[in-house]
C-alpha cells in the first residue's frame, strides 16, 4: 500500500471534534493528507469553502502532513489528479458502512488502483454532526464539547449575521 498521499473528504460545515480524531489519526498513517471539502453548486452551506479551508487550516496547525483544499466534481477523479492512492472516510454508525460501501465500490468501479480505508469514529464521537453543531449553536447552546473553541467562535459570529434581524 502507498502510504504517500491520502485524501480525507467531506463538507466539514464546520470542522468538529469527530473530524479532527479521523484527521489526527489518519495523519499517522499516511506521509501526507489533503483534507478536501467538496463544493456542491446545489448546497448552501453555513460557511463558504474559503472559510471552512481557514478554519481547518488553524485546527490542523500542529499537524505538519495535513494540507486543506476545496474541490468540486467527482471526488475519485480529483484524487487521481492529485495521484492519492486512498481515501480516507470515517465511520459512526452502521448506516455510515452502509452508504459508504456503496460510495467506495463506485469510487474503486471508476478508479480500481484508488482504495478507501474506513477509520471508526470514537465512541464519544459516534453521535456527531456537522448539522447538530450547527443547530445546538444556533439555539445558543454550548457546543464547546463538540468543536475546537476557534470554531465555537465562528459559529457564533456567523450565526449572529446570518440571523440577524432586517
Ligand atoms: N465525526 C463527526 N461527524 C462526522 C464524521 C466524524 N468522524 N464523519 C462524518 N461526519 C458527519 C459530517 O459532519 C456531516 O454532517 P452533516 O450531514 O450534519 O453536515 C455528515 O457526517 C456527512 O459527512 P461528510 O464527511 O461531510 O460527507 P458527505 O456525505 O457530506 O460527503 C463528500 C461529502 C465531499 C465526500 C461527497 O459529497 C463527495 O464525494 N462529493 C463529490 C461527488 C462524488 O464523487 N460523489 C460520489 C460519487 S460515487
Amino acid at each position: 500500500m502507498s502510504r504517500a498521499l491520502a485524501i480525507y473528504p467531506g463538507s466539514f460545515d464546520p470542522v468538529t471534534f469527530g473530524h479532527l480524531d479521523i484527521i489526527e489519526r489518519a495523519a499517522t498513517l499516511f506521509e501526507n493528507i489533503i483534507v478536501a471539502i467538496g463544493v456542491h453548486p446545489t448546497k448552501h452551506p453555513l460557511f463558504s469553502a474559503t472559510e471552512r479551508i481557514e478554519l481547518i487550516e488553524q485546527v490542523v496547525r500542529h499537524l505538519p502532513n495535513i494540507t486543506v483544499e476545496a474541490f468540486d466534481g467527482l471526488l475519485i477523479e480529483y484524487c487521481a489528479e492529485k495521484k492519492a492512492s486512498m481515501i480516507v472516510r470515517g465511520l459512526r454508525v452502521t448506516t455510515d458502512f452502509e452508504y459508504e460501501l456503496q460510495i467506495a465500490h463506485a469510487n474503486a468501479d471508476i478508479r480500481p488502483e484508488i482504495d478507501t480505508i474506513f477509520l471508526p469514529s470514537r465512541t464519544k464521537h459516534g453521535f456527531l454532526s456537522a448539522s447538530l453543531v450547527r443547530e445546538i449553536a444556533s439555539h445558543g447552546g454550548d457546543v464547546t464539547r463538540y468543536a475546537p473553541p476557534l470554531v465555537c467562535d465562528a459559529l457564533v459570529k456567523k450565526l449572529a449575521i446570518t440571523t440577524k434581524k432586517p
